[in-house]
Order: C-alpha cells, then structure tokens, then sequence
C-alpha cells in the first residue's frame, strides 16, 4: 500500500541520506532541476486543454486523505537518472487538485498540513495529507443515548470542474474501487462512545448542474455510527429509575405518617431535578426535539408529580374527622363497599347496627383502635341490668325479697321500679346511663374517624396499583424504543449494498 512504502521509505531515508548523500544529491537535485524547468504548477497537467486530470481519493481513518494522480510533465526515464524512481518533494512545487471538504464546520477547506508529494519516475503522484476534518452533521438527537448518526463528508474540488478533473474514488491493487473509509487497523483506536456501522463512500453526480459547474461532482464519504449507550445507562438511567421508583413506596407509608409521604416524593423529585440538569449539558442545545431520555426524566418527574398530589389528596381524607366533615353515605358505600369489593377484598362498613353480632360481640374490623376500645364496646354491648345487679345485688347483699319486686323484663320497667325502690340507685343509674351514652358517642366518632383512615387507605391503595404500572409500562416502553433504534442494515435505504471490503 502506498502509505505503508511511505513511512517505510521515511524511516528508511536518514540511513540511505547519509550514505550516499553526496551522489544522490546531486542526482536528485539534477533530476528535480530537469523536471522544474519550465514546469508551471498553475497550469493543470493536460496535453490537450479538453483532456481532463483523473483524481483518486481515499479517506483513511485516523486523519488522512491520500489523493493520487499523473502528472505527465513530472515523467522521467531512471535509465537516464541513476535509477532514481521515486522522489519526494514539496507539495508546494507541483499542480494540486485542490480537493478540500465542502461541509467543513470550522472554515479549514484545507489539509491539518501541507505534506511532500511523493513522484513516481512515471509522473504519478501521490499525496497524503494528515487532516482533521470537522464536518457539519445534522446531529439527531430523538433517541439520545440510544441514537445513531449519518454524518457525510463531502470533498470536491474547489477550482475545477468536471470538465477539468474528474474525482474517482481511489482503486485498489486488484483494480477495484475503494468504496469505503479505510481503516487501518494499526492506526485506528476504537472509540469509547461510538461504534462505527456503516462507512460507505460514493461519487455523486449532482445533474442538475451541468458538468462545468463546481458543484456538479462530489465524492462523499458517509459514517454512520451508533452510540454506545453504557455510559448513559450506569451513570444517569439506572440511578434515576432507582431512585424515581422509591416514590412508589411512599404509598406503604401509614396516614398517620403524614407529612412524610409528601417528603419521600418531594426528594425524589429534587433528585429528579439533578438528573435532568445533568442532561441538558449533555445533549446538544436544541428545541428541535427532546431526547429519549430527557423524555423519560419529564414523564418520571410528571409521575412523582401526580403521586405527591395524589398523596396530599390522601392525607386530607384520612385525617378528617365527624367534628370537621360528615361522611356522606355514597362516599362510604363507593370506598368502603364497592371498592374492595373491585379489589377482591371484603367490604370495609362498620355500621354498629347493621353489623352481625358473633357471640354477642361484634365482630371487629380489620383495624381497631385497640383493645381498650373493643373492651369499652362489650361492657356497652352487655344488658345494663346484667352488669349492674346480678352481681351487685349479691356483693352488698340485697335482700332476695326486694329484688324479687323489681321488674327486670325491660330498662324502662327496671328504671321505674329502681326509682320507686331508691333514689339514689335512680341517681346513680342516671350517671351510668350518662357515661355509658358519651362512651357510645365517643366511639362512634373513633370509627367514623377510623372510616376515614379506611377511606384514605382504600385511595392509597388503588393510587398505588395505578401508579406502579404507569411507571413500570412507561419506564419500559420508553426504553424500549430507544432499543429498536439501531442503525439500519444498509448504509443507503433502498439498496442492499454494504459497501464493505470483500
Ligand atoms: C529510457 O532510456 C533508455 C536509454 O536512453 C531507453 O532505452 C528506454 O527505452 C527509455 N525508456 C522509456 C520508458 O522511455
Ligand atoms: C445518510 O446520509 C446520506 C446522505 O445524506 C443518505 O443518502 C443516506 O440515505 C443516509 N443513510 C441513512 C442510513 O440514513
């Protein structure tokens, strides 16, 4: 290959320079001094003005161009010189396509350095200018990181047109035409962020100029490449998905929690806050489109939203109280009945008089306000006359005679015959019945108030099922189009060509 002769011959020329300067000094200098002479570098090397100039190029990755062409003017016969049938010189001397990269960034038309043209005894040259070229690219950020990129190079001549020299792409020893980007293996480091597809090079004809016009011919180098997505996925998905899906478990934290809840969501949202800063250094400024993942921080964020509203919804119901709101029926029949019921669960009313009785004491609901309250409901729940006579009469030994007079069959008889008898016992009945009655009311606002934790519970509960799908269904099918986002298998739709090396 020529550029494998060309640092062979560099590394080789000190040593061959020093041996046989003197000669070959004089000989080359002899020989570029006969070619030179006369010789014009404006002047395109053409025998006839109509004939046109043949420029091969080759792109090589890394940062080089190589250009090839015959110049005839430079042909010489090393039987007449020494045998001398190559030489280097500065690009400076001779005729120059001036092939540069059209849709350059930056304003450098021209090659990172103005190395020697190396001259074969046959007049053809070969020139391989080190270049760092910096060419626009519509970079297309929808599916960032999970994006691939079409950039093309674009290299014409910027003095002649096709009438005047026609831009090949440069032929292989076996005389097939490079139609590709060479990458040279030794030269080339992989990198870290992309991953090349594709890099086809083609010569476009652009007919609707005509072939006098500079813009009629281009060879254009195209690299596709595709993101590797890593970096992204460890340092900004993985942890903004843990730490968005820790929002979810503020639901398992009780009402009586309160305000807590609020601040798992709101941290997670601050966290949220940090992700997303961090995203907009990285992609390119644009409102054209959002990114992929910026998406995914907005629908993460919309969801953290929704739950922290949702959980102060919740909160202002289970810490309502019968002092501040009345439950209306439907709302107890919607949460407490229908709403388990939706849920596979047993129905959460508690209504006293309804409820079934299970041995005389009712059965509790699933969650109570402890055991002082269920023992305060059977000392309620128990025949008044029961609890104050049957064993009271016996322990202050009421005579059987008198208690043999009281009518017993009912409270209203048993109030009567209790006054009659003593008033005192009236007063003291009077009291208990008062105790009793306040009890009662007190324990009706502790399960009303507890219908309200229910209802918030209930809320919580559905809230929670709803939100846990809407972020695992969201989190998957957002990064699951970016999955299918690969580069296509041919570098140009419509035509199964490769454009690779056979
Ligand atoms: C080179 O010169 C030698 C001797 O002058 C001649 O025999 C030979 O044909 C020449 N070669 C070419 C390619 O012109
Ligand atoms: C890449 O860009 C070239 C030129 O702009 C276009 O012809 C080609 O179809 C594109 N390829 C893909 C895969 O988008």
């Amino acid at each position: 290959m020529a550029r494998h002769r060309f640092t062979l011959l560099c590394g080789l020329l000190p040593v061959l320079w020093m041996l046989t300067t003197p000669v070959q000094t004089n000989e080359e200098l002899k020989l570029i001094t006969d070619l030179f002479t006369g010789y014009n570098k404006n002047i395109r090397p053409v025998v006839h003005p109509t004939d046109i100039v043949q420029v091969q190029i080759k792109l090589t990755l890394t940062n080089l161009v190589s250009l090839q062409w015959s110049d005839y003017r430079l042909a010489w016969n090393k039987t007449n010189h020494h045998g001398i049938n190559i030489i280097r010189i500065p690009s400076s001397m001779v005729w120059l396509p001036e092939v540069v990269l059209e849709n350059n960034i930056d304003g450098k038309f021209d090659v990172a350095y103005y190395a020697n043209v190396l001259l074969y005894e046959n007049g053809w040259i070969s020139w391989l200018p080190p270049a760092i070229y910096r060419s626009t690219c519509a970079i297309e950020i929808t599916y960032f990181p999970f994006d691939y990129q079409n950039c093309t190079l674009a290299f014409r001549s910027q003095t002649y047109s096709a009438s005047e020299v026609d831009l090949i792409l440069t032929l292989g020893e076996t005389g097939e035409t490079i139609e590709w980007v060479d990458i040279d293996p030794e030269e080339f480091t992989e990198n870290g962020e992309w991953a090349i597809v594709h890099r086809p090079a083609r010569k476009i004809i652009n007919t609707h100029y005509s072939p006098d016009d500079l813009e009629y011919q281009e060879i254009s180098f195209n690299l596709i490449i595709q993101r590797k997505p890593l970096f992204y996925i460890i340092n900004i998905i993985l942890p903004c998905s843990l730490i968005s899906s820790l929002v979810v478990l503020a639901y398992f934290l009780p009402a009586q929690a309160g305000g807590q809840k609020l601040t798992v969501s709101i941290s997670v949202l601050l966290a949220q806050t940090v992700f997303l800063f961090l995203i907009a250094q990285k992609v390119p400024e644009t409102s054209l489109s959002v990114p992929l993942i910026g998406k995914y921080l907005i629908f993460v964020m919309c969801v953290t939203t929704l739950i922290a509203t949702n959980q102060i919804v919740v909160l202002n119901f289970s810490l309502r109280s019968p002092n501040t709101h009345t439950m209306s029926q439907s709302v107890k029949h919607l949460f407490l009945e229908i709403l388990p019921r939706l849920l596979g669960m047993s129905p959460l009313v508690d209504d006293s008089e309804e409820s079934t009785e299970v041995n005389g004491v009712r059965e509790r609901r699933r969650s109570s306000f402890g055991l002082m309250q269920r023992a305060e409901e059977y000392v309620l729940k128990q025949p008044r006359s029961e609890m104050m006579f049957d064993k009271q009469r016996e322990r202050h030994g009421l005579t059987r005679s008198i208690v043999d007079n009281i009518d017993v069959s009912s409270t209203a008889n048993l109030y009567k015959s209790l006054a009659q008898a003593a008033p005192e016992i009236k007063q003291c009945v009077d009291a208990c019945n008062f105790i009793a009655e306040s009890t009662r009311q007190q324990n009706n606002i502790g399960s009303e108030i507890e219908s309200w934790v229910l209802i918030g519970k209930m809320i919580d509960k559905v809230c929670f099922w709803a939100a846990i799908n809407l972020f695992i269904i969201g989190t998957v099918g957002i990064f699951l189009t970016g999955h299918f986002n690969q580069a296509p298998e041919f570098p140009f739709p419509g035509q199964s060509k490769k454009y690779v090396p056979s």
